[in-house]
């Protein structure tokens, strides 16, 4: 309940869909008391925000009782506009979990969304009922300038179930812009239900950043075990529903790799259920032809989040395999810079004999080794702060642009 009292707090603003209409006159002042009873009775997760573009988001929440949900959403200069999901010609009705895309956006410009739901209180072949229409109230984003020269955003990595740590450590870099959140892997010890990525992801962000900021899931080894280990995806809007992707987002072209487990396929502790050799096998093929790309070549820089370093992470198979496919086309298409985390040792590993580019990894999990960093760059430089839990810098690195 404090989770949601302190969403409430920060409503703001905005977002998405599929299907746009126009909606009567907008109602921007909502009664507390109509809010609580929402956030109270119909909603388990206030909005959060994914794979904002400089022309569209995905708005993402989830409901209390099976509903029809929509986000109203506007412009600085536009009408209220509708979306809500569509697909075979039915509405996504009679669900809790919500994905909305927004499309059509315009670059660099601010929105303001809410979330509106009613309960579907009676769903029979020729007779429907709702429950009390509700809505929150509005929050707000930015979509990405298309041809912006800065880029600033945040990275956190093995946080492994600790739902306080998001807080904490956005609070060491609260008066520093940023665009987006990568959880760079391991924020889960395993999947196991949904309870369990409401309490300690989607909860603790949306009270901290969510519903304004985007967040990036990058798989770790941890995120690919448990029961719910394919449920997981569905709580995330991932760019061609992998947690493989690229984009551009300021002088940065980024690459997110999903780097697996980090045992061989065949350990007995997977049961003869996985195949991770053969999806870094794909991701090596997609990447390079990634790195064929006119984006890629023109970016001022080139930046992979792949929660498994390619080095200084012993010499595991899933280590060593990261390192033999990917680390040769890192080398050849000179990526500058390499984010990761997984040893729970963090540091600044610049280039030596064995990789040409520079390898930063977070720390974590337990207190006093946790680190956040913050990466900004224009068009002069990339610079990476790592702040360790205690407000102290624990390390930094500097790219210079190189034209
Ligand atoms: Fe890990």
């Amino acid at each position: 309940m404090n989770n949601r009292r302190n969403f409430l707090k920060q409503m703001s603003l905005l977002s998405v869909g599929a299907f746009t209409t126009n909606v009567a006159a907008p109602v921007f002042a909502i009664a507390n008391r109509r809010q609580e009873s929402f956030m109270e009775d119909n909603l388990t997760v206030p909005p959060y925000l994914q794979n904002l573009t400089a022309t569209s988001v995905y708005v993402m929440f989830i409901t209390a009782a099976k509903s029809y949900s929509w986000v109203e959403y506007e412009g600085e200069d536009n009408a209220v506009q509708k979306m809500h999901m569509e697909d075979d010609g039915l509405y996504d009705a009679y669900v809790k979990l919500n994905k909305i895309y927004i499309p059509d956006l315009q670059p660099g410009r601010t929105y303001r969304y809410r979330v509106c739901s009613k309960p579907i209180t009676l769903f029979e072949p020729y007779k429907l009922e709702y429950g009390e229409e509700v809505r929150t109230g509005w929050f707000t984003f930015n979509t990405p300038a298309a041809d912006a020269q800065e880029i600033s955003c945040l990275v956190l990595n093995d946080i492994h179930e600790s739902p306080e740590a998001f807080g904490k450590l956005l609070s060491l870099v609260k008066d520093r812009p940023y665009e987006f959140v990568a959880l760079n892997g391991d924020t889960f010890h395993y999947q196991t239900d949904e309870q369990q990525i409401v309490d300690h992801l989607l909860l603790p962000c949306t009270n901290v950043f969510a519903s304004q900021k985007p967040f990036l899931m990058i798989r770790g080894n941890h995120e690919t075990r448990g029961k719910f280990r394919r449920e997981f995806k569905n709580y995330f809007a991932l760019p061609n529903d992998k947690y493989h992707f690229s984009f551009e987002q300021g002088p940065v072209f980024w690459i997110v790799l999903d780097t697996g487990e980090d045992k061989p396929d065949d350990h007995p502790v997977y049961a003869g259920i996985v195949d991770f050799d053969g999806l870094r096998e794909r991701q090596a093929k997609w990447l390079t032809e990634v790195v064929k790309t006119k984006a890629y070549k023109e970016a001022k820089y080139r930046v992979v989040l792949m929660h498994i370093p390619p080095y200084h992470s012993g010499d595991w198979h899933g280590p060593m395999h990261c390192q033999k496919l990917f680390s040769p086309i890192f080398e050849a298409h000179s990526v500058d810079l390499v984010v990761s985390g997984h040893t729970h040792r963090y540091g600044v590993h610049p280039p030596d004999t064995d990789h040409s580019y520079p390898i930063l990894i977070g720390g974590g999990s337990k207190d006093g080794t946790r680190t956040i960093m913050h990466i900004a760059a224009n068009t002069q430089q990339l610079h990476v702060d790592m702040i360790r839990d205690d407000g102290e810098k624990v390390g930094e690195y500097t790219i210079k642009a190189k034209y």
